[in-house]
């Protein structure tokens, strides 16, 4: 059984998506084992605690300094001993010793086809303004390993998504998660769950 540990930010909707599939037998050979939250508000928090899931909340502004946030946040992690985490609408860097230690076993969701629209402030739905105002026809969203970069590692999945000439940030979002990112992230750990997921020279390969 793979331990799944999920950072969440805000409504945790890929949280729910992550929970659900479990239930639902798509995601096999895989259990979240604790979710870690940076913002006591967030919505994602209830969605833990309603699933029965061990949700903890770390935020960096009750640490006098970065150093002493990681080095809890480090420990925190630890403690739930993961063998995947999941980055589902995190918002917080990471500790670079946590990115070397946890070696493509950290996933992240991002609304977008990487490379397009990603990197440092591409971010929930500031990533839709600026596909529509670039006038991109075709959107969509990518699960992919986290390395050292923002937005850099290994692709693992990708799924897109049509622009509609009417679209607001709000509705593109909306579609964007609801046809990619709530099925990609669960087919994501059910394929590493499953031993599918092969790493060779930074690409990632299926396994059939
Ligand atoms: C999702 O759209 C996710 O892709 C995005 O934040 C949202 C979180 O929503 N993540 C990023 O932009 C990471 N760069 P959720 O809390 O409802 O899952």
């Amino acid at each position: 059984m793979l331990r799944v540990l999920a950072c969440v930010s805000g409504g945790g909707t890929n949280l729910q998506a992550m929970i659900d599939a479990i239930t639902q037998g798509t995601v096999r050979n895989a259990q979240i084992v604790g979710v870690i939250c940076n913002n006591k508000n967030a919505y994602a928090l209830e969605r833990a605690r309603n699933a029965g899931i061990d949700a903890i909340c770390i935020s960096p502004k009750e640490y006098a300094d970065r150093e002493t946030f990681h080095r809890e946040f480090l420990e925190t992690v630890n403690m739930k001993k993961p063998d995947l985490i999941v980055l589902a609408g995190f918002l917080v860097v990471l500790p670079e010793e946590m990115i070397r230690t946890y070696q493509n076993r950290i996933i992240n969701i991002h609304p977008s086809l990487i490379p397009a629209f990603c990197g440092k402030g591409f971010y929930g739905l500031k990533v839709h303004e600026e596909a529509l105002k670039r006038g991109v026809k075709v959107t969509g969203a990518t699960v992919h390993f986290v390395d050292e970069g923002t937005d850099t590692g290994p692709i693992i999945l990708q799924k897109a998504v049509a622009v509609e000439a009417d679209d607001t940030p709000e509705a593109l979002q909306k579609r964007v998660m609801e046809q990619a990112e709530w099925k990609l992230l669960p087919q994501a750990i059910d394929l590493i769950a499953n031993g599918k997921v092969k790493i060779e020279d930074g690409r990632v390969w299926i396994k059939a």
